[in-house]
């Protein structure tokens, strides 16, 4: 295993009996679960079942209203201030447009990743993008792990999009996150390019130990890329199992009975990437 950044390794997340209710409205309910370091957890359900939501609890940019999230030992509703900044900074977030800086070198937008951890000069001097070696060092291994090294020195808007979700992900491995969380991360890009995006995810978990929490609309990139499928229906976990106890007869229990996009299949690619370290 190569090593990238610093202390990697997430901690346990358990949730026990979380709700969250929006004006009367129960976008989550009673939901208990606990998912392991370094898996990699798919979460589908139809538009509206609480998917979001569940990823927006557990950056702790909403409060729940019933029930606790544990990062380890530490309750999620035990932080604020400076805690709760702090928890933010090391949760990683890629989202179905890329956010990066466009005209921005590829090796430039993974920097911006490393600003949290700068302090004092090297954080203003990193304004005008001199960041120093030891920081450009951690940002040229983010994108080894992620495949793109020789495309360090391109405009970022050069690259196709999958290669673009790719830099997101070094970008945010570059922040050394505790967790990884995805919402609908490759949502808009085609097949091709959105099984990259999955096989670089999966490869971020198993190698590098980060705990990777994605929401996906297709059912068919769950079974083929996750360790685990969390099923929502109506803000209830309905389904909780390995990929491959995702049976169809699982998918009409979470998603209803049409599977409209949802039964389009994910491309069969190489079981390993040409780039995967071991
Ligand atoms: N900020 C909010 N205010 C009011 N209702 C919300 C808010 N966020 C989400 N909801 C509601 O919570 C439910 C779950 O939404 P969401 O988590 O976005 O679902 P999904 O991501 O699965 O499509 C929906 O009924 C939605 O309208
Ligand atoms: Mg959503």
């Amino acid at each position: 295993m190569r090593a990238i950044a610093i202390d990697p390794i997430s901690p346990p997340v358990t949730l026990d009996r979380v709700s969250k209710v929006f004006s009367g409205r129960r976008a989550l309910d009673a939901v208990s679960l606990t998912i392991e370091p370094g898996e990699f957890v798919a979460v589908v359900g139809r538009s509206g079942a609480g998917k979001t939501t569940l990823l927006r609890c557990l950056t702790g940019s909403v409060p729940v209203t019933d029930g606790s999230i544990r990062f380890g030992d530490g309750d999620l509703a035990g932080l604020s201030g400076r805690g709760l900044r702090e928890h933010r900074a090391r949760v990683g977030m890629i989202y179905q447009q890329f956010n990066l800086v466009k005209r921005l070198r590829v090796i430039d937008n993974v920097l911006i990743g490393r600003l949290p951890h700068l302090r004092g000069w090297a954080r203003s001097a990193s304004v005008a993008r001199f960041f120093p070696h030891a920081e450009r060092d951690i940002a040229a291994r983010c994108l080894e792990h992620v495949g793109l090294s020789e495309r360090a020195w391109q405009r970022t808007d050069t690259l196709s999009g999958g290669e673009q979700q790719r830099v997101a992900i070094a970008k945010i491995l570059a922040q050394e996150p505790r967790i990884i969380l995805g919402d609908e991360p490759v949502a808009s890009l085609d097949l091709a390019n959105g099984a990259m995006v999955m096989e670089t995810l999966r490869h971020v978990a198993s190698s590098a130990g980060v705990t990777v929490i994605t929401t996906l609309h297709h059912v068919d990139y769950a079974r083929r890329y996750a360790d685990r499928v969390v099923g929502f229906r109506q803000g209830r976990l309905v389904f909780n199992g390995k990929a491959v106890e995702l049976t169809d007869r699982a998918v009409v229990d979470i998603l209803g009975e049409s599977r409209p996009s949802d039964a389009a299949p994910a491309p069969t690619i190489a079981a390993e990437p040409r780039w995967a370290v071991s």
